[in-house]
């Protein structure tokens, strides 16, 4: 693996690697390393993946180089080429990239000799946040075979569902897709199923919001809830040890009734902080891919476990 861009690079083993690296940095087994530097390049608005991708930065000893888009030479017509071009040349080790094309990678791959990690890719990718669903569906149920897995809502501009649905099927997971008419995806080869057969049949219902930014016209979202999302009557009939996930952010009420936000069954904010360290572990995959980190130069460089100032 030399960059983090597509589920579809990744073999069972590479998951699974990462997945188990996750769990270790969780349980607080963390190494600090110094004077590597990571540069987080957001051209779109980013709470979650930006800032576990600080805090995971931070918790691997790395110095982080912020980026606003809105205040950098992006505005005087500097390409995403050229941005990474110039993190790289004034010593940025690693690099994380969010824009709203869906094949940036392929504008600024062919040059960059740093890894690059896809922070977010228009509506085609969005693989660190795939790892994280990933982490905490094995975390509840310790395999993916034979779940049914229903990811619902705005398919058709969703990168969280492209990546999702591909990993899982490719882990063993029976994949299911529920949308209101027009945000279906006719390029993902998945069976449609409806919300109400979605919560009644599923180990799992991920709900997506409507992304009203990659929409080419607005789209009423009025009775949108009560249609298409998951209300308190549709969770009252989620089988028993069915669980609610979702990417955020969110819109309460539009595609999730409020008060499930934070129900027993939602795992909605344990995959944010498992975010944190799946992106420690791609890291620190991609550095020691790259030869920028290795076993030998941790342990030369003054190598102190957190768990050590933290007691
Ligand atoms: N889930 C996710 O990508 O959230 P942000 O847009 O806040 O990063």
């Amino acid at each position: 693996m030399k960059h983090f861009i597509s589920v579809n690079q990744l073999t069972t083993d590479d998951i699974f690697s990462i997945l188990e690296l996750a769990e270790s940095y969780r349980e607080g087994n963390i190494q600090k390393s110094e004077q590597i530097f990571a540069a987080n390049l957001f051209f779109e608005p980013s709470t979650r993946t930006k800032m576990s991708f600080v805090v995971a930065q931070k918790k691997l000893g790395l110095e982080v180089l912020d980026f606003h888009a809105e205040v950098s030479s992006v505005q005087k017509g500097e390409s995403l080429y050229d941005t990474a071009r110039t993190f790289e040349a004034i010593g940025a080790n690693i690099l994380v990239v969010r824009h709203q094309s869906d094949d940036w990678y392929n504008e600024i791959n062919a040059n960059i000799n740093i890894p690059i990690i896809n922070g977010g890719a228009g509506k085609a990718e969005h693989p660190t946040q795939c790892m994280l669903d990933l982490m905490t569906i094995y975390q509840e149920f310790g395999s993916f075979k034979d779940l049914n897995i229903a990811i619902a809502g705005d398919i058709k501009h969703s990168r969280v569902a492209h990546s999702n649905a591909q990993a899982l099927r490719k882990l063993g997971a029976n994949v299911y897709l529920s949308a209101a008419p027009g945000f279906e995806d006719p390029a993902l080869d998945f069976p449609y199923i409806t919300i109400d057969q979605a919560v009644e049949t599923c180990d799992v219902v991920m709900l997506l919001r409507i992304q009203h930014e990659r929409h080419d016209q607005s789209n009423n979202q009025e009775h949108y809830l009560e249609n298409f999302g998951l209300t308190k009557e549709r969770e009252s009939k989620m089988l028993k040890h069915a669980i609610i996930m979702h990417p955020a952010p969110i819109n309460r009420g539009v595609e999730i009734d409020s008060d499930l936000v934070e129900c027993e069954r939602s795992r909605i904010f344990k995959q944010m902080n498992n975010g944190v360290y799946v992106r420690m572990a791609i890291m620190t995959n991609l550095l020691k891919n790259w030869g920028i980190i290795h076993e030998d130069t941790f342990e030369e460089r003054k190598v102190y476990n957190i768990k050590q100032f933290s007691s």
